[in-house]
């Protein structure tokens, strides 16, 4: 794995492809075991989640299901800043287990609005799996159920991290290299 150029910034290897399918195959056991007899909803979040919710809903060996949603931003009129509301979500989420699929919890803003808009939608559970989480960077309380990688608060890119739109096609996850930026 080479170091990556885009924007002018440089990135280095992180985590490789081969860790990346150990960790979703694991967590695709995990959630197939927690989930014994039950048919779960994938709720993914696009487009950064795609590749992580795919590759995560192929490694079940439960029956379940997956759709896929979009944050729509806006500035709200209010002192609030910005609001996220979800698009795109036609499944009647009502007495369903529900699991909502992230690429990454950051300051868990995002999360937190996504869970609290989730659970008014009355599903029998809601539960959160996450393929990377910052926990330096988290300025709200969110616990995700299942995680992939724990990191350090540093701009991650690649399988559907992106900068600018870009690098999301990466099969490894790369790590912005601060002592190359200058
Ligand atoms: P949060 O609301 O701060 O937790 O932000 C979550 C969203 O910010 C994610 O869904 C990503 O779209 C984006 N994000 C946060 N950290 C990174 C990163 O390191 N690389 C790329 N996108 C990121
Ligand atoms: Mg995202």
């Amino acid at each position: 794995m080479k170091r990556k150029t885009y924007k002018g910034l440089t990135f280095r290897p992180f985590i490789d492809k081969e860790t990346i399918s150990e960790q979703v195959a694991r967590l695709g056991q995990r959630i197939s075991a927690d989930y014994a007899g039950e048919y779960p909803l994938l709720v993914c979040v696009l487009n950064g989640a795609a590749p992580f919710a795919i590759d995560l809903f192929r490694a079940l060996d439960i029956d379940a299901e997956i759709t896929f949603i979009r944050l729509k931003s806006y500035e709200g009129t209010g002192s609030t800043g910005t609001v996220k509301q979800i698009m795109g979500l036609n499944e009647d989420l009502t007495g369903r287990h529900v699991i909502i699929v992230e690429d990454i919890i950051d300051t868990g803003r995002t999360m937190k609005r996504l869970q609290a808009d989730v659970s008014a939608m009355n599903p029998a559970s809601v539960r959160v799996a996450t393929l990377l989480f910052k926990p330096e960077a988290l300025e709200v309380k969110i616990e995700p159920d299942y995680i992939g990688f724990e990191i350090p608060k540093k701009f991650i890119i690649g399988y559907g991290l992106d900068i600018d739109g870009m690098a999301r096609n990466l099969n490894e996850i790369y790590v912005l290299d601060e002592e190359s930026e200058a």
